[in-house]
């Protein structure tokens, strides 16, 4: 069940605007390659159903997704026509291929296992021929097929005429680390992948060769191939510390805002939430700000150097983050009850960006946006404020 919105003071602001300069750019930077948005995760946390609009609208030529579930909100909610493929990034539970089929889903397949069912589903439904992209595990060593099986699987697609060679594809393990070796051995095991695919003639020499990420698509034009999945980029923030979205013109496009809800002066030695972890050093002002673990701020984030912009002004988050609040030291600033928050985005010309929170909590940006909780309102800079779901 979505969370009912009521008012609440806390909400992310996504700015579709800027989605679409960052495909925009995104596909002058890889031309003559095609940009797919990568939505999954309800869009990294933005909304999937307004970045994929603003995406398509931008001149993204698909769209990419993790579940079936997520491809069937996609085509249902958000209205994305079948004319948009939305690829299926991993192969899925037997009980999934019909909606995946009736959807018109494009599949990644990498057993013949999956191949053979996704056959069968593709007969029940009579829908047509299901798009399917083979993956090959060229390093990642997550899921695919190993190159030295991959001919096998191609004569399962090939002997059933319900199943379309739509792709030949691999994911990057170390494109973010842009002086890793490592990506050079995955490109050159699938550029000999790719080549003996293609020999097999007819679709599967039409098939769309894609490897690139967002770092990839960033850093390595030899990787473009024929479309780039671009998640992390898409949304202005960086693939790591090495890979900079802004270096690049990207620009960020969410904001994470809060009013302050309640404010207190304290004495030197006050202690301050759960454990007692924190002692304001001085009299000083605290405000109170109604997010907390439970919406997706880390427990520690006081401790590792967690800041909020009041007024313009970064303020330091002190002591425990609890599940629904937090405090902040304005020290001595006039700051009331109902003030602004940003947790993430800009006030000004200050700012605190995904890739900060990233820092403070040992993670990358791709974590701190879709840790974003449930009950968190999203409200697009397009639509209404809606309930996440
Ligand atoms: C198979 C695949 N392709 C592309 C992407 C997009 O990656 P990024 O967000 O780094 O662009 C992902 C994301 O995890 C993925 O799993």
């Amino acid at each position: 069940m979505p969370y009912p919105v009521h008012g609440r003071s806390t909400e992310v602001v996504v700015d579709t605007e800027v989605i679409v300069h960052n495909v925009r750019l995104l596909r002058s930077l890889v031309a003559p390659a095609d940009v797919w948005a990568v939505v999954k995760a309800d869009g990294y946390g933005h909304g999937d159903g307004d970045v994929a609009r603003a995406a398509v609208a931008a001149g993204a030529r698909g769209l990419c997704v993790a579940l079936v579930g997520e491809g069937m909100r996609l085509r249902e909610r958000a209205a994305i026509p079948e004319t948009t493929p939305i690829l299926v990034l991993s192969e899925q539970p037997e009980a999934e291929l019909d909606a995946l089929v009736r959807h018109r889903l494009d599949a990644t397949v990498y057993t013949v296992d999956q191949v053979t069912a996704l056959a069968d589903a593709a007969r029940r439904s009579a829908v047509g021929a299901v798009s399917v992209h083979v993956k090959v595990d060229t390093g990642m060593g997550r899921v695919g097929v190993a190159p030295a099986d991959v001919a096998a699987l191609c004569d399962a697609i090939d002997a059933d005429d319900v199943l379309r060679p739509a792709g030949v594809m691999s994911h990057l393990a170390v494109a973010d680390e842009p002086d890793h070796p490592g990506t050079d051995q995955q490109l050159g095991v699938f550029a000999e992948v790719v080549a003996e695919v293609q020999a097999r003639g007819g679709a599967w020499s039409h098939a769309a060769v894609h490897v690139a990420n967002s770092a990839a698509g960033l850093t390595r034009p030899d990787a473009h191939r024929d479309l780039v999945r671009a998640g992390i980029a898409l949304y202005g923030i960086s693939p790591s510390p090495a890979v900079s979205a802004a270096a690049s013109g990207l620009r960020p496009a969410l904001s994470w805002v809060s009013k302050v809800s309640f404010v207190k002066r304290v004495a030197s030695g006050t202690p301050v939430s759960y454990g007692w972890t924190h002692l304001c050093e001085a009299a000083t002002t605290l405000a109170t700000v109604p997010v907390g673990y439970a919406d997706g701020v880390p427990r520690d984030l006081a401790g590792r150097g967690g800041v909020v912009l009041i007024g313009g002004r970064r303020c330091r988050i002190v002591g425990r983050v609890t599940m629904d609040q937090m405090l902040v030291d304005v020290g001595d600033a006039a700051v009331a009850v109902g003030d602004e928050v940003v947790l993430i985005g800009a006030d000004g010309d200050v700012a605190i960006t995904v890739e900060e929170w990233a820092e403070w909590s040992d993670t990358i940006g791709y974590e701190v946006v879709c840790r974003i909780g449930g009950r968190v309102p999203r409200r697009s800079s397009v639509g209404a404020v809606e309930p996440r779901s």
